[in-house]
């Protein structure tokens, strides 16, 4: 199997961290697109919302995700907004993607006033955010892990069961 495995889910569900524990086990490369942005951009994720705006990044995160398609077995963690656009939703729904499903309590927990996450506000604001993407998540992913009550061995287990337990 030569294409890439595409992890998606909210903010705070561990797309990085299942992610690189993923490509451990199956000895691929990992790719988180947040730092492609980054690397891109040469500035922070805050600093590119606050000085160019949303739909800029937007944008570059495109970019960043249709090149990925040059790239041979890698997994490849996304930013939680990456089903806000068509464009990246039709991308996805061609690949393996995993939807990374957890409560909205659980997340909140984790995401709650991050400097580092621009859209991390008030409750409220979270919540809402949650709810329109949630529908994106479950069409988007082509395979979803509830991971509610999961270790993240679990997590990784159930990936790589679902991928036919190749390695
Ligand atoms: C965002 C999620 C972030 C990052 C940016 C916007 C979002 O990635 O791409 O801050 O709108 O949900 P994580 O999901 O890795 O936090």
């Amino acid at each position: 199997m030569k294409t890439n495995i595409y992890l998606i889910g909210f903010m705070g569900s561990g797309k990085t961290t299942i992610g690189k524990l993923l490509a451990d086990q199956m000895q691929r490369h990992f790719i988180d697109l947040d730092e492609e942005i980054k690397n891109y951009e040469k500035r922070s994720i805050p600093y590119i919302f606050e000085t160019k705006g949303e739909d800029y990044f937007r944008e570059i995160e495109s970019k960043v995700l249709l090149q990925t398609q040059d790239i041979q077995l890698g997994i490849v963690s996304t930013g939680g907004g990456i089903i806000s656009r068509e464009i990246n939703r039709k991308f996805l729904k061609k690949q393996q993607t995993v939807y990374l499903e957890w409560d909205f309590g659980t997340l909140y927990e984790r995401i709650e006033n991050d400097p580092n996450r621009p859209n991390a506000k008030s409750y409220e604001q979270l919540k809402c955010l949650y709810e329109s993407r949630i529908d994106f998540y479950e069409s988007t992913g082509t395979y979803r892990v509830s991971c509610e009550n999961k270790s993240k061995k679990e997590i990784v287990r159930e990936v790589i069961k679902w991928l036919g337990g190749e390695l």
